[in-house]
């Protein structure tokens, strides 16, 4: 059993009844093929609590497609990545987002949201992207190139955000990038996307050296043995991925683009590199297709579990708040990273 998927001992609920398993059949069908049935029968009755307390709530709960399939499958109404889930957060007439992915989603959520509650069900949730940078960072840089535009990564913290002139996640950066019409940008904090960005474009990119801890782990050399045992495998990359991972790859894009890419490949074997969540998630709609499964997890991302989504409803916490002067300048940011839109292939 995976531990981020057991249910820890808070909030404790009874292990389901038939009645109650023959109820929810219709949820246990989206995700069978990578849940255990033993499994399920833990999980089904804090499903069953959470989806009749978000009606009770007004909620809606929002999953990026790294978290744990009983999560994503059994719980979620809008699935996706995180310009899906800033697009879909900014436009729900919910009272109350239930971010299931980390920190920065949720406050990209309540930046765009400053009227609703945004609940994060665990606040330890972060990103090392996020943390690799700060305000203060970004106000000595534009200091050492004045004049030139801040493009800001969404895994960053709200301070970061308000310091930048506009915002891009993986499915836009090129598209945003070329927005603005100048030579030269500073691009934050992702050194590995800012390479892959600048193979893409004319304009010249400043980079900071910020990582995912998940996707630096990957190397060139185990896609060349993933291709050395099936020439025909198709390899999808996440652009947080180093150059020479991306330069094996036969796709690069967004978490959510990289799901159209499996579609439109056509391919009878592939391998996505990326967070090892999503291969189970993705491959529940592609009966057909052998998924090769490289098992990196994010710590973060599987902090989130249904007991603590479900005490997150119960005691609507953990609430993200930004205050209302940094949430303003960050606003304008993401919103006019919004105003771009999605790319071609993103
Ligand atoms: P996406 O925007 O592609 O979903 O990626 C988010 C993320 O955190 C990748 O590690
Ligand atoms: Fe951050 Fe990497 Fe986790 Fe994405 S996978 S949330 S970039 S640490």
């Amino acid at each position: 059993m995976n531990p981020a998927t057991t249910p820890s001992a808070v909030p404790d609920l009874p292990i389901a009844t038939p009645e109650l398993l023959a109820a929810m059949a219709p949820i246990y069908e989206r995700m069978e093929r990578v849940v255990p049935a033993v499994e399920w029968a833990l999980h089904a009755p804090y499903v069953a609590e959470i989806l009749r307390l978000k009606e009770e709530r007004n909620a809606v709960i929002l999953a990026h497609n790294y978290q744990n399939p009983v999560v994503f499958h059994g719980i979620a109404d809008y699935k996706g990545d995180s310009l899906g889930l800033a697009q879909f957060g900014a436009k729900t007439e919910a009272d109350v987002i239930v971010m299931c992915g980390v920190h920065f989603m949720a406050e990209t959520a309540a930046i765009l949201s400053p009227e609703k509650m945004v609940l994060i069900p665990d606040l330890e949730a972060g990103c090392s992207l996020a943390e690799s940078i700060t305000g203060a960072d970004i106000r000595l840089l534009k200091e050492r190139h004045p004049g030139v535009p801040v493009v800001t990564y969404v895994n960053t913290s709200a301070d970061v955000k308000a310091e930048s002139d506009i915002c891009c996640t993986s499915a836009n950066a090129v598209e945003v990038v070329e927005s603005l019409g100048v030579d030269k940008v500073i691009f934050l904090p992702d050194e590995y996307l800012g390479q892959w960005v600048a193979s893409q474009t004319d304009v010249q990119l400043i980079l900071w050296k910020g990582h995912c801890e998940v996707h630096e782990r990957f190397t060139g050399e185990e896609i060349r043995n993933y291709r050395k045992q099936d020439p025909g495998i198709y390899v999808l990359a996440h652009p947080e991925c180093p150059q020479d991972v991306l330069a094996e790859a036969d796709f690069v894009g967004s978490t959510s683009a990289m799901i159209q890419g499996v579609e439109a490949s056509g391919a009878s074997r592939v391998v996505m590199i990326t967070e090892c969540s999503m291969s189970d998630n993705v491959s529940v709609n592609f009966p057909e297709v052998d998924f090769v499964r490289p098992c990196n997890l994010c710590p973060h991302m599987q902090r989130i579990t249904l007991p603590k989504v479900l005490r997150s409803l119960q005691r609507l916490e953990h609430q993200v708040v930004v205050d209302a002067e940094t949430s303003e300048r960050a606003r304008r940011a993401v919103e006019r990273m919004l105003e771009v839109g999605r790319g071609p292939r993103g």
